[in-house]
C-alpha cells in the first residue's frame, strides 16, 4: 500500500514531534504493508509556513535515517495545502511542493466546518496550471457532508478525494463513518490515506481502512484507492476515475422504504 497524506517529518508541524516517534510512525506503516508513504506536513499561514526546500530537506534526513535503521518504507515529499486565495499564486510562483515534487497533484485541506464561496475559482485556477487539487478528508467537514452537492460538483470538475482512514474504521464516530461510506459508494472517493499524526490515535496504518472499503465497494476497487491510485501520484500519471453517482437519489430511496415500512 501507499499512503498519500501522513504528518510524519519531526517538528514541522502538530504531527510527529521528534525524529524517534518518525521512526516508530514508519515502522508501524511497514508492519501494516505499506511501502511508501508521502510526507505531507500542514502549510498554513501564520501556523505552520514550511516551505518546500525544508520539507524536501528533511524528508530526505527521514529516508536516510530509515535506511540506516533498516524501516524499508520510502519517505516520499508533500504537503497539505490550507485552503487560499493565494493557492494559485503560490504554484505559478514554484513556491507549492505539489506531491512528490511533481506538478500534478495538490493536497489541499479546509477549514472543519465550511468551503469558502471562492474554492471554484481557486481549483479553476489550479487546473489551468495543470494541477488537480486532492481534498483531504472532506467527510470530516461539516459542508461537505452536510451539502454533498457541492463535493460532487467539485469533483466533476476534476478535483480528487482522499478519505482519511480512521473515518472508515470509525475512529471520528458513526456519523463521519457514514459519510465516507456514501462518498466512497458513490465513487466518489480516489485515495484512502491515514493522514497520521503519531504512533498512538492517529496512526500510519491502512489495512483496516482497506477491509472497511472492500466491504463497500469490493477488494480490487478499494485497492486502487490505497495502490493504483497512489503509485500513479509518484508516476505523475491520471489517476482512475470511476463512474459517479449524483448526490441525493439513494437517500430519497431510503427514507422512502423506511416510510412504507412504518
Ligand atoms: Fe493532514
Amino acid at each position: 500500500m501507499i499512503d498519500i497524506h501522513t504528518h510524519i517529518l519531526p517538528g514541522l508541524d502538530d504531527g510527529a514531534e521528534s525524529l524517534g516517534e518518525a521512526v516508530a510512525m514508519a515502522r508501524m506503516a511497514a508492519a501494516d504493508g505499506v511501502e511508501a508513504l508521502f510526507a505531507t506536513p500542514h502549510v498554513i499561514s501564520g501556523a505552520y509556513e514550511n516551505d518546500a526546500e525544508q520539507i524536501l530537506n528533511i524528508a530526505r534526513d527521514l529516508q536516510a535515517v530509515l535506511d540506516d535503521n533498516g524501516v524499508t518504507v520510502r519517505v516520499l515529499p508533500g504537503a497539505e495545502y490550507y485552503i487560499g486565495r493565494d493557492l494559485p499564486e503560490m504554484c505559478a510562483s514554484g513556491k507549492a511542493l505539489c506531491l512528490n515534487n511533481g506538478k500534478k497533484y495538490l493536497l489541499v485541506e479546509f477549514p472543519a466546518m465550511q468551503a469558502p464561496t471562492y474554492t471554484e475559482q481557486v481549483f479553476y485556477e489550479l487546473r489551468l496550471q495543470g494541477i488537480t487539487p486532492v481534498i483531504a478528508h472532506p467527510e470530516r467537514n461539516s459542508e461537505f457532508a452536510g451539502s454533498p452537492a457541492l463535493l460532487y460538483k467539485l469533483v466533476s470538475n476534476g478535483a480528487l478525494v482522499q478519505l482519511t482512514s480512521g473515518s472508515l474504521t470509525g475512529l471520528f464516530g458513526r456519523s463521519v463513518s457514514q459519510t465516507a461510506r456514501e462518498f466512497l459508494s458513490r465513487g466518489w472517493a480516489h485515495f484512502i490515506a491515514s493522514d497520521a499524526h503519531s504512533s498512538r490515535g492517529r496512526t500510519p496504518v491502512l489495512g483496516g481502512a482497506l477491509k472497511a472499503a472492500s466491504s463497500v465497494i469490493g477488494e480490487a476497487a478499494a485497492k486502487r484507492l490505497v495502490y493504483e491510485n497512489p503509485l500513479r501520484v509518484i508516476g505523475g500519471e491520471d489517476i482512475l476515475t470511476g463512474t459517479m453517482e449524483e448526490p441525493g437519489f439513494r437517500r430519497s430511496i431510503k427514507k422512502f422504504f423506511f416510510f412504507m415500512a412504518k
